[in-house]
């Protein structure tokens, strides 16, 4: 449970998280840019002539960006399904008042019911046999099943990752169990889905196989009669840089935040972690700084006190280079990340109490990145940004 979204002034005054809805929303032209057909070739595919929709995933709180923010920001822009892993997730947005948008669920548990998303109007991916038959039980008999009322569901296969989706072996079963069911009026089976095993990197003889794979599946559908309206496969990475993949619709998470896991494109970072400096004082040289005395003052110098900490983004394991922006100016943390605040050595200059510290940003005024959040937390910047704490205070703007 975070803090609550209304930002009073104390609030404001804190530690805030700010989303930026032009940024999402520029982020996502630039993949409607990527898998316009006008400018790609995707010649097995019989759809090539229509552009593939976008989904928005904003799973994981809209990889910490704000579910509904980034939902009606890209929505805004051109996206027209999104994605999310649960149930719960999308009723988040429905209650949000996404009202219309078709939403995919895809890592639900068996015992998900086929009403409750007709009634939330949320797509269920089937990942086996042994959820099909559970999710067929929960349905209304066909007499009482009109087709707009009617679950909607997507087979999601495995092509590689031994992880959610169907194992090969039993694709054909589970698509002959689901055309039956279609075909007797107990669901729609709206999609095929599988997910790139290389889905971050330029893997274009890997992505090849799944593609392959991927028409493997629409001809076993085919053969049974069974013609799901939308194929989709690429994420982020293979939407920027493998038209082959993108079928009828590519789902764009981390690519909406300014993430591009394959290095090909500067998108636009959607979030500024900012919070005020609470404290500040003068210490000379040989004084050392936090728990274990880990840094030791070279000269006499100024320090100033932050209030975030491991609790809310800042991991206890960041190197000596990992630092903050004031008033265009960098400063480094030094000793031990706390809790609950980190220090910085500003030298000759004393911070006035209440200035600014931009923890991350875009990166347009030269202040930290969340890519060099990254490099200095040895991880990705999804991890960055989804690992966000409870009590920073979140805002949103244009
Ligand atoms: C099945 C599936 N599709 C799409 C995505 C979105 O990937 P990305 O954040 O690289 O766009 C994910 C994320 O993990 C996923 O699991």
């Amino acid at each position: 449970m975070g803090l609550p979204l209304k930002l009073t002034r104390q609030l404001r005054s804190g530690p805030v998280l700010t989303t930026h809805t032009k940024a999402i929303e520029a982020n996502t032209k630039t993949f409607l840019d990527a898998v316009n057909p006008g400018d790609i070739e995707r010649s097995h595919d019989a759809l090539a002539k229509s552009t593939p929709h976008i989904m928005a995933v904003v799973k994981g709180d809209g990889y910490g960006h704000g579910y509904t923010w980034v939902a009606e920001a890209a929505l805004n822009a051109g996206a027209t399904w999104l994605g999310v892993t649960s149930f719960a997730e999308a009723q988040i947005l429905r209650e949000g008042g996404i009202t219309h948008t078709p939403i995919l669920s895809w890592l639900n548990s068996i015992e998900v019911d086929a009403k409750d998303s007709v009634e939330l109007g949320v797509d269920i991916a089937i990942p086996g046999l042994e959820h099909l038959k559970s999710f067929l039980a929960t349905c209304a008999p066909p007499e009482k099943n009109k087709s707009e009322r009617r679950a909607r569901i997507h087979l999601q296969f495995d092509m590689g990752m031994a992880r959610d989706g169907c194992a090969e072996e039993y694709w054909q079963t589970l698509i002959q169990e689901a055309a039956k069911a279609h075909n007797d009026g107990l669901i729609s089976v709206v999609g095929l889905m599988s997910h790139l095993r290389n889905s971050g990197e330029k893997d274009l003889e890997d992505n090849a196989l799944a593609v392959k794979k991927m028409l493997k599946v629409r001809a076993l559908a085919k053969a049974v009669d069974l013609h799901p309206e939308i194929t989709h496969l690429a994420a982020t990475g293979a939407a920027l840089t493998d038209p082959t993949t993108h079928f009828d619709m590519v789902r764009i998470g981390a690519g909406l935040v300014g993430i591009d896991p394959s290095e090909t494109l500067n998108l636009i970072g959607a979030s500024t972690l900012t919070a005020p400096v609470i404290q500040h004082r003068r210490i000379s040289r040989g004084e050392t700084v936090g728990y274990s005395r880990t840094w030791t003052a070279p000269a006499d110098t100024n320090l100033a006190l932050i209030p975030v900490g491991y609790a809310d983004a800042i991991l206890r394991k960041i190197p000596s280079t990992a630092g903050v922006q004031i008033a265009g100016k960098r400063f480094n943390i030094v000793g031990r990340v706390s809790m609950d605040q980190v220090v910085i050595e500003t030298g000759d200059w004393e911070v006035p109490l209440g200035e600014v510290a931009t923890i991350w940003g875009p990166g347009t005024d030269s202040e930290p990145t969340i890519h060099d959040w990254a490099i200095w937390e040895d991880t990705i910047a999804h991890e960055v940004v989804t690992t966000i704490g409870p009590r920073i205070a979140r805002a949103v703007t244009d």
